[in-house]
């Protein structure tokens, strides 16, 4: 399973990268507005950290509007994926990317069946939000293992990006369920490698080694 980094903040970006943890990165207006700098510019920097895909969001609610934005930022750099909303003018938008050969990522799914047509229209990756509707007393990941059987029962070869990452848990059952990727808050990206017992055992493995070198 690849990790993709869901942030436009170039630290948490650089920290990951470090730990060898960043197969790709994923921003959405949100992120990059909380970032407070400029998208392209935040954009281009991500990609002179990252080799990998970066997904970048268009704005414009319609698919000519899409088309025009997203060329624009696919021109920044190989590795730009542009992340479209799961909506009609997003497929139009979709279908016409994928003719141009600039990779699409369609966002904001949350059923099976949108990731369905989002496949059909061409899409590179679709990104169902499982944290958006586990809060709304929906089993996000449910969608993830039909999206999986669906995907596998007709070959397709969009992949599956696991969005709105709360915890540790969803990653497990991603990889469990064989979603391609997880895009992960850095926030949980930490939590991955920590456990209580392990730092229990290396005190008790130094408190033992310091007893030794006394006695
Ligand atoms: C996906 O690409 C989105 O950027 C992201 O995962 C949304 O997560 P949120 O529900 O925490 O905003």
């Amino acid at each position: 399973m690849e990790f993709f980094i869901d942030t436009a903040i170039v630290d948490e970006i650089r920290q990951a990268s470090a730990l060898g943890l960043v197969d790709g990165v994923t921003t959405n207006p949100s992120l990059i507005a909380k970032s407070g700098r400029d998208f392209k510019e935040v954009i281009r920097e991500i990609a002179s950290i990252v080799n990998g895909p970066i997904s970048a969001e268009v704005i414009a609610l319609d698919a000519e509007g899409m088309l025009a934005e997203g060329r624009d930022l696919a021109a920044i750099h190989p590795n730009i994926v542009i992340k479209v909303p799961m909506t009609e003018e997003g497929l139009k938008a979709v279908r016409q990317f994928s003719a141009e050969g600039i990779r699409t990522n369609v966002t904001l799914i949350f059923s099976p069946l949108q990731a369905l047509l989002a496949a059909k229209a061409g899409a590179s990756y679709v990104s169902p939000f499982v944290g958006r509707l586990d809060d709304v007393g929906h089993e996000g990941l449910e969608g993830v293992e039909q999206i999986r059987t669906i995907f596998d029962n007709y070959g397709f070869n969009t992949k599956i990006i696991v969005a709105s990452v709360r915890h540790p848990l969803h990653i497990l059952n991603a990889a469990l369920m064989a979603a391609d990727i997880c895009t992960i808050p850095f926030s949980v990206m930490q939590q991955l490698a920590k456990h209580p017992l392990t730092d229990i055992g290396i005190a008790k493995f130094l408190a033992d080694w310091q007893k030794m070198q006394q006695s």
